[in-house]
């Protein structure tokens, strides 16, 4: 009979069987969020966040041709740094750790029940006093997985520093009412840039994380490259590889930018530098454009990273293998593609136009000889080089069969 002190039962996630709080002992009523109720958190919802960290430690360290170092800083029951231990090749040592003893206390045992209690540690302190220990030569990691209760601006300073050159850095943020504009004042505060209530503000929201990253890691000198990220659910995702040097972090510094956005038509533009734009007005409909950032303006996914995560799925049973690849597949076609995305249903609901299918539109833009490509952001996202009243003239004349 185990005892933690609070109902707990066996769960098994990827290939690891593990102990978490009895989520329906905390559910009292509908409204209740039991993974925040519970002693330690657990949140089953998150398993395909960690099905990807799984694909991208693996790529990762394959990328880098030797054993690796891992951290996990906030780790609530320890399942995620137990799945690489057992489920990633090449791990030399994970720490995992959470400011709760109780958390410790169950990652620990969680730690033995899989077998790797040789190759994890169990750290119970602030993530910030945790990651700062490890911010010395010898002593950093080859990844770093952030995934906290929000956002994880208070422990990207700690985790940059916490990184090897060339370490992969995971940033969870679930606070999307900043991030998507529903707060923008916050989202300023702690990302230290303007988003917008835009169609595509979750893609903004990738930008902003990355783009605080960026600005973060620079006055260390570290530049970053986002090798994949995502947006799902509730939450988005930045998987970002650091380098040392002040030539990578002038590289990554120029990659910074604004969106110009306008929401009276749906012409929209960018700005590169970290310098405020000029303003103007919108070209197409002359209204006032609105402004978001300073953000990322460079790639938010890598090709070929995607592919190699692509490859290490097929090597793998998941839950929701399906729902891994499609998302996967849609990144990487989606890579190398404009910044921001257009939605048919909006672009329709704005003109008062029936909704045509989506397939069309995007065959019609190939048909001029434009780029168009989906998005995992949105499901009738897509992205064009099309200027925006090619767009809205092509899904008129699809909407009112002209
Ligand atoms: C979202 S949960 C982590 C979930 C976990 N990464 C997973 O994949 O299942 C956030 C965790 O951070 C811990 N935490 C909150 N503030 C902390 C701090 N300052 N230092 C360390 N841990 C902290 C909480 O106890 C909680 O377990
Ligand atoms: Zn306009």
């Amino acid at each position: 009979m185990l005892s933690f002190g609070f109902p707990t039962e066996t769960i098994t996630e990827g290939v690891v069987k593990v102990v978490v709080p009895q989520l329906s002992a905390y559910m009292k009523k509908p409204s209740d969020y039991a993974p925040s109720k519970a002693p330690v958190f657990y949140n089953p919802v998150m398993e395909l966040n960690r099905d990807f960290a799984v694909l991208a430690l693996q790529t990762h360290q394959k990328l880098l041709g030797r054993e690796v170092t891992v951290s996990e800083p906030l780790t609530g029951c320890g399942l995620r740094g137990t799945r690489f231990a057992v489920e990633v090749e090449g791990i030399k040592k994970v720490v995992v750790n959470d400011i709760k003893p109780e958390a410790a206390e169950i990652a620990g045992f969680n730690t033995k029940l899989n077998d790797v209690e040789d190759r994890v540690e169990v750290a119970n302190e602030d993530a910030n006093l945790f990651l700062s220990r490890h911010a010395a030569p010898r002593k950093r990691f080859d990844y770093v997985d952030v995934d906290p209760f929000g956002s994880p601006v208070p422990y990207m300073d700690s985790a940059l520093r916490s990184l090897c050159n060339g370490g992969l850095l995971a940033l969870t943020a679930t606070d999307m009412a900043p991030l998507c504009g529903v707060h923008p004042r916050a989202c300023l505060r702690k990302y230290g840039g303007v988003p917008l209530r835009t169609e595509y503000c979750h893609e903004l929201a990738a930008r902003l994380v990355s783009g605080c990253l960026t600005m973060m890691a620079a006055k260390h000198e570290i530049g970053v490259e986002v090798v994949f990220s995502y947006s799902i659910d509730h939450y988005v995702r930045v998987y970002a590889v650091v380098g040392y040097g002040a030539k990578v972090t002038d590289k990554s510094v120029q990659q910074m930018g604004y969106v110009l956005h306008c929401f009276s038509c749906f012409h929209r533009e960018t700005s590169s530098g970290i310098t405020a734009p000029i303003k103007h007005d919108c070209p197409v409909c002359g209204a006032k454009l609105s402004v978001a950032g300073p953000l990322w303006l460079g790639r938010i996914a890598d090709k070929n990273f995607c592919s190699l995560m692509e490859k290490e799925v097929e090597e793998r049973s998941f839950r929701q293998t399906k729902k891994l690849q499609k998302i996967l597949s849609l990144v990487r076609n989606e890579a190398e593609a404009p910044v921001t995305y257009y939605a048919v249903d909006i672009i329709c609901d704005k003109l008062n136009l029936p909704v045509p299918p989506q397939k069309k539109v995007l065959g019609k833009l190939r048909e001029k000889g434009f780029q168009a490509v989906l998005t995992h952001f949105k499901s009738r996202g897509f992205r064009t080089d099309a200027p925006s009243d090619t767009v809205k003239e092509i899904v008129t004349d699809l909407a009112t069969n002209r």
